[in-house]
This record gives C-alpha cells, sequence and structure tokens, in this order.
C-alpha cells in the first residue's frame, strides 16, 4: 500500500517538473474532481496533447437571453473538437451539426445561444474527438421570471361573514418565487398579509370585502401580481340616521334608511306592520345606497311606526323609524355651572312644528358629600310659554330657577307638549350653584372652560383657582405699590 502511495507521489512530482504545469495544476484544484483526473491524464500524454485552457462551469441565462459557453483549447492540432448536448451532435470542428438556427459558434470553439429557452437547460459537452474521448461540461440553467394567476381564474372568492375565505395563487417560475399577500388599496411598502400561496382569513366580516393581491418574486426580472376579489355575504345590515322623525300636517317628510349589503337585495317599508305601497303622496326610491320613503302633504293617518326592512338570501334586517306630532327631544343648551348663588337660568331646546302649549320642569337638589349621595324630592312647575321660536322647527325657552341654596347640585328634567301630545321626558340635567367666596363674575366661564379642558377632574378645577385668585391677589398688591 505504501509503496503503490509514494510511486503515485513520485509520478506526480515528474509530471510536474517535465511539463511546468504548475499553472495548469493550480487552477484545476479548484474545477471539477473529475476534470483533475483528466488532467492528469493528459500530462501523462504530454504537452503536445490537445488541452482544455477553460474550466467547467454552471451557467445562468434568462429565458430569452444570450449566452455563450466557452471551449477553449491549446495543442488541438488535427484532433476533432465537438459540442454535444447528451447524445446529439451540435457541432463539429467548424461545422454546425444542428438544425437550430440559434445555435452558432463564436471566436475559435465557444458556442452562442441566443433566444434560450427552458428546454435548453442540462448540460453541454465540449468534447475533443479522439480514441479516448476527452470533455469539458457546462451546465446551463435557465432562470423563468415570475408569472403568477389566481385560483381559480376569474379570481372571485365568496365567504360567508363569520367564516374563513381562502384566497390562492399559482405561481411559476425558476426558481420557484415566493408569495406575498396584499390588500390591493394598500400600499406595497407595507407589510404583507401572508406568505405563499394560500392566504386564510378567518372570521371575516364585511370589512374584509375587497380586492387582495398576490405578488410572486424570484429575484429574476420584475415581480409579477394577481389579483382576488372577496366578497363577504352577509345579512343586510340598516342604518337609520334619525329613529324619530317630527312631521305635522300637511308638511313634507322623507324617512331615509341605509343599506351595507354586498348580495341582492329587497328593500320594502312598512307602517305599524301593514306593507307600504307607492301613492299620490308617497314614494319610495333609492339613491346609491340610501332608501327613501318620502311623503308629501301630511295627513293624521300617516302618523306612527315605520320600518324598512332588508331581505337576502343570508337574512332580514329591519330599522323602525318614528314619525310623531309629539314634541321632540329636549336638547339643554345652558351650563352646568350657575353664576349665581340661588338661581339658575335653564335654557332648553325643543322641536316641535306646533306651537308649544305647556312645558313640565322638575328638580330636586342632591345631597352629596365624599361618601353619600341621596336625591331630595322633586319641584314640579309647570310653565305656558309664550310664544318663542328658535327656527320654524325648534322653540328656545329659558326659565330662571329661584331659591335654590348656594354651592349644592340639583337636576333637572323638561317634558313638553303640543297639540298631538308630550314628548318623551327629557334626560336629566346637572347643574351646579355657585359658593360665596367666588367672586368673580367670569368665574362660570373659567370653570366651564377649565371642566372641559381638564375634562372635569375636581382635582384640577380647585388647583386653577386657587392659582387664579392668587394671581389676583398679587396683581391688586403690584398695583397699590405702584400707586
Ligand atoms: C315600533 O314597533 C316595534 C315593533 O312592534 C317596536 O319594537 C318598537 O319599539 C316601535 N317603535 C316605536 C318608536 O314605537
Ligand atoms: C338666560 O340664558 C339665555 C341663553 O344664554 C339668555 O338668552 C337669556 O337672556 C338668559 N336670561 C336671563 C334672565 O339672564
Ligand atoms: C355626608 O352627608 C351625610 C348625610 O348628610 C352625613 O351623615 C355624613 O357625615 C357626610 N360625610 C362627610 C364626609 O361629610
Amino acid at each position: 500500500m505504501e509503496k503503490l502511495w509514494s510511486s503515485i507521489l513520485m509520478f506526480l512530482l515528474l509530471i510536474i517538473r517535465r511539463n511546468g504545469l504548475c499553472q495548469n495544476f493550480a487552477e484545476s484544484f479548484h474545477s471539477h474532481p473529475q476534470q483533475e483526473q483528466q488532467q492528469h491524464h493528459y500530462g501523462d500524454i504530454g504537452t503536445d496533447e490537445p488541452q482544455f485552457i477553460t474550466k467547467g462551469h454552471l451557467y445562468r441565462a434568462v429565458v430569452g437571453d444570450t449566452i455563450v459557453l466557452p471551449c477553449k483549447v491549446k495543442n488541438l492540432g488535427s484532433y476533432v473538437l465537438l459540442w454535444r448536448r447528451g447524445a446529439a451532435v451540435l457541432t463539429a470542428q467548424n461545422l454546425m451539426v444542428t438544425r437550430d438556427a440559434r445555435f452558432k459558434m463564436i471566436d475559435g470553439y465557444n458556442l452562442q445561444i441566443s433566444n434560450v429557452r427552458v428546454t435548453d437547460a442540462g448540460d453541454y459537452v465540449c468534447q475533443i474527438g479522439d480514441v479516448e474521448p476527452r470533455d469539458q461540461v457546462h451546465t446551463l440553467e435557465i432562470l423563468v421570471p415570475p408569472s403568477v394567476r389566481s385560483v381559480p381564474d376569474h379570481g372571485i372568492i365568496s365567504a360567508r361573514q363569520g367564516g374563513t375565505a381562502t384566497l390562492e395563487c399559482k405561481a411559476t417560475g425558476n426558481p420557484t418565487p415566493h408569495i406575498y399577500w396584499f390588500r390591493k388599496t394598500a400600499k406595497h411598502s407595507s407589510m404583507p398579509l401572508g406568505e405563499g400561496p394560500v392566504l386564510i382569513l378567518e372570521q371575516v366580516g364585511r370589512q374584509h370585502s375587497g380586492t387582495y393581491q398576490c405578488k410572486a418574486e424570484n429575484g429574476v426580472r420584475e415581480a409579477a401580481y394577481a389579483d382576488v376579489n372577496l366578497k363577504v355575504l352577509s345579512p343586510p345590515e340598516l342604518s337609520t340616521e334619525r329613529q324619530w322623525i317630527h312631521a305635522s300636517e300637511s308638511c313634507e317628510i322623507e324617512i331615509v334608511c341605509t343599506l351595507q349589503s354586498d348580495m341582492n337585495t329587497d328593500v320594502s317599508w312598512y307602517q305599524n306592520s301593514f306593507m307600504l305601497e307607492p301613492t299620490d303622496r308617497r314614494t319610495m326610491y333609492s339613491r346609491g345606497n340610501k332608501y327613501i320613503l318620502s311623503i308629501v302633504n301630511f295627513r293624521t293617518t300617516d302618523f306612527g311606526n315605520y320600518s324598512c326592512v332588508a331581505d337576502n338570501s343570508l337574512g332580514r334586517t329591519k330599522k323602525y323609524i318614528e314619525v310623531s306630532g309629539r314634541p321632540g327631544p329636549t336638547e339643554f343648551l345652558s351650563s352646568q355651572y350657575s353664576s349665581h348663588l340661588d338661581r339658575y337660568n335653564l335654557t332648553f331646546k325643543i322641536e316641535s312644528l306646533p306651537d308649544l302649549d305647556e312645558i313640565k320642569l322638575l328638580y330636586r337638589k342632591l345631597m352629596i358629600n365624599e361618601t353619600y349621595q341621596r336625591p331630595g324630592n322633586w319641584n314640579e312647575l309647570v310653565l305656558y310659554p309664550s310664544v318663542s321660536r328658535y327656527d320654524s322647527r325648534h322653540f328656545v325657552m329659558s326659565y330662571i330657577i329661584t331659591k335654590l341654596e348656594h354651592n349644592s347640585v340639583y337636576e333637572v328634567m323638561v317634558q313638553a307638549k303640543n297639540r298631538y301630545g308630550w314628548n318623551e321626558v327629557s334626560d336629566i340635567h346637572q347643574f351646579h350653584t355657585r359658593s360665596y367666596g367666588y367672586v368673580n363674575e367670569n368665574m362660570d366661564f373659567i370653570i366651564n372652560s377649565i371642566s372641559m379642558t381638564s375634562s372635569g377632574s375636581d382635582i384640577y378645577r380647585k388647583k386653577f383657582i386657587i392659582i387664579f385668585i392668587c394671581c389676583q391677589f398679587l396683581a391688586a398688591f403690584l398695583l397699590s405699590v405702584i400707586t
């Protein structure tokens, strides 16, 4: 065994010394082991024998490109150089054997392939024809830019509300492209929603409806895109701007319902559970997703509980709108803080087309300290307002509640009546009377602005008041010093 190794080593040294092939050997150490062996072999034959100067290599080309596979040979002499692909001979010396016009010999024995195709991928052999063939192998890989399509091709996916939506894209290309998912409206710089050929969205809602985009990328040329349109099917959704509409005889009203639905949906109108048909005074129409019931020359029989009803194959939705002649809800306009010790100017606004006949005002004191809160008894006042219209649909009323206690919290409610009846009793409105010690007339304004900016925190309010009073004292002191 030892003898064999040492004789091989001796043999190699002999070759190097005789042929001065150091350079070629150094080169060949980096190349294919198979080729190394071949080089040794030629060395054995001698410098007059043909030798490859170039080395076998992996080449990459993009579909449609032109590529040159090199083959440089030293001492070719009378040997014939062939280019083969598998068993098929492409060229022999300078003779084109293949009929494919895309193949060409250039600059000696280099093989040029123009307009490369996917099918051109594989091993190409530059061979020196001899009893013992010697060859050099180049591998050609064809890169294919990405292309992508949605699955199914029409790109429309539907899912039920609350269910799972599966969006899919198929990409081809070499190397295999990566797929990323985006909302189409979103910028592509934003984070992808997912990666891979399938995007799964769980518990989908109407907000998930829209166009999605899959992006296929493999580093070869530009990325490719495909759209997938998701439709989330859900029972219809209705909304109304107002649940209560004020009307009066001979006026004109419009009841509006807004529909949200991605499916075919029917909208119909009811009055007190009777389905409505159009008449000469009543029309139904839609504008975009708004459904409108319009009534002109209003009559007392038109008062009632109306509803718009939307139906699709997944369900039915209803919205009620009351049309009434009674006054509308009360809106309080006065500040929560009285600037007086014993009085409060209560100002409120009520919607009513007919004049108001009577107003009921209920108020009570709250016994309140840090640990304890107990309401007093309601005081009831009945007012017969003089007509003071705010606009054609509203009244504004002011009433001074007197004989109040200072530094106290009160609650007040209002109810109004016109010729069609009483409205709902208003929500409770709270107000505070002033304490002794706060003399400034603007205090009401100041306290209000603090309670607006500091979200009503008592600590901030007290601190501010103390600072404010200190500043006033300081100003007065400075003034007296100067004069
Ligand atoms: C209208 O009628 C429906 C069904 O009877 C009822 O639930 C709803 O409270 C009524 N609305 C008004 C404002 O009367
Ligand atoms: C009560 O407040 C209203 C609205 O701020 C005002 O128009 C009215 O004059 C006040 N009434 C009295 C008596 O100060
Ligand atoms: C709060 O008021 C109740 C009833 O007036 C009284 O019993 C209690 O001592 C008061 N607590 C404080 C902390 O002032």
